[in-house]
């Protein structure tokens, strides 16, 4: 059982918060009170990424902020996390997360998503640690048999190694608290992050050609790339194109300081989705950034990419009844937010 404590009390762990979601989540964390560990071995992240917190969150905020450079994997550098910071609570969002690499890399994806997650949970458990969220993703309901998708919709086979290595963490995670009553496990399934701060000091970085939608639109939008690759338009969807369940990543963030609360002092595994609960469209994604950038974004129909599902959208209801969190941002504000950093940071975080 683990101990009721206030934020200012709780030490919170969090692999890979240098990252995307994590950098945001740590801002909220910080802002919420809470003392933040972020352990990050910088292989898809950059140490700029600490100045701009500390930026966010204002000099004595930041104080509560530590970092370490490690990998999570790395049995002895985690041990020595344990040992010098009283950990109350883990956010565990350090892994590979490239679907189209998982493909071709799986031994690597296997090696490195599993293999941290189950060296992190032996640390944790050594250390009598056994408060866990991870971060999982709407990919383990693979092709949806019915829309809004629920916690209770069922699993379904994925389509790529990095998708099953957050189907399988989270039957890892499940089968500790079967074994072991003491586990408190949070499993958060991610609809489709995208967004960045207001502050326009943080937000997503990828290397190389995005993958995702979002950071595509975003640096055709800044002149980085020619035209946006409209991937299918023979859906079985209002325009033709696919359809997801956008969330900005500040309120994803606001997520898991909702789930700390609500973890505080309980036991057990419970799943939440985090989504809006609204669906929108490849178009409509290019029709809002157009809006937001002020300028009519071009835009090719191609193949459709395979693995891809037709739609998929978020019933959030039982985020919102438990735990008190509701997504408050939509389409506008997420392009808008984007399109700050990236005008902004045209290259990233890179000089
Ligand atoms: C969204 C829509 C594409 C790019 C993936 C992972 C998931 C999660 C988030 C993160 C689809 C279309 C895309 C492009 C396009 N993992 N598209 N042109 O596939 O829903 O989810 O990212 O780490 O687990 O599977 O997101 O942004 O790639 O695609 O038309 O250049 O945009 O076909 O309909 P997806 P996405």
């Amino acid at each position: 059982m683990s101990l009721e404590k206030t934020p200012a009390e709780t030490c919170v762990l969090v692999t890979g918060g240098a990252g995307f979601i994590g950098s945001h989540t740590v801002v909220e964390l910080l802002e919420g009170g809470y003392q933040v560990v972020i352990v990050d071995d910088l292989s898809n992240a950059s140490e700029k990424v600490l100045g701009r917190i500390a930026q966010i969150v204002g000099a004595e905020a930041a104080e509560r902020l530590s970092f370490i450079r490690a990998d999570v994997a790395d049995r002895d550098a985690l041990e020595t996390v344990f040992e010098t910071f009283a950990i109350d609570r883990v956010i565990h969002f350090a892994g590979f997360k490239a679907v189209g690499e998982s493909v071709s890399k799986p031994i690597e994806y296997y090696s490195n998503n599993l293999g941290n997650t189950l060296v992190l949970v032996d640390v944790m458990r050594a250390y009598g640690c056994k408060d866990i969220v991870f971060s999982s993703s709407a990919t383990v309901y693979g092709d949806p048999d019915a829309l809004p998708l629920t916690e209770l919709s069922p699993k379904k086979m994925a389509t790529n190694p990095y998708g099953w290595t957050k189907w399988m963490i989270e039957q890892i995670l499940s089968d500790l608290v079967v074994a072991d009553p003491a586990w408190n496990v949070v499993l958060l399934r991610y609809f489709n992050p995208i967004g960045a701060h207001g502050s326009g000091l943080i937000g997503e970085d990828p290397k190389g050609i995005p993958n995702n939608l979002l950071p595509y639109v975003a640096q055709v939008a800044v002149g980085k790339r020619d035209c946006v690759h409209v991937f299918g338009n023979d859906y079985d969807t209002p325009d033709g194109t696919g359809v997801r369940d956008y969330i900005h990543v500040v309120d994803l963030a606001a997520g898991h300081v909702a789930a700390l609360a609500w973890m505080n002092g309980r036991t057990g595994c419970e799943i939440f989705n985090l989504g809006t609960g609204t669906g929108t469209s490849v178009l409509e994604i290019v029709k809002a950034f157009s809006a937001a950038c002020g300028r009519e974004l071009p835009y090719v129909i191609e193949a459709r990419r395979p693995g891809d599902v037709t739609a998929n959208w978020a019933d959030c209801t039982k985020a919102h009844e438990l735990m008190g969190w509701t997504a408050k941002r939509g389409i506008a504000e997420m392009c808008r937010d984007s399109w700050n950093w990236q005008s902004h940071n045209p290259d990233g975080y890179e000089d």
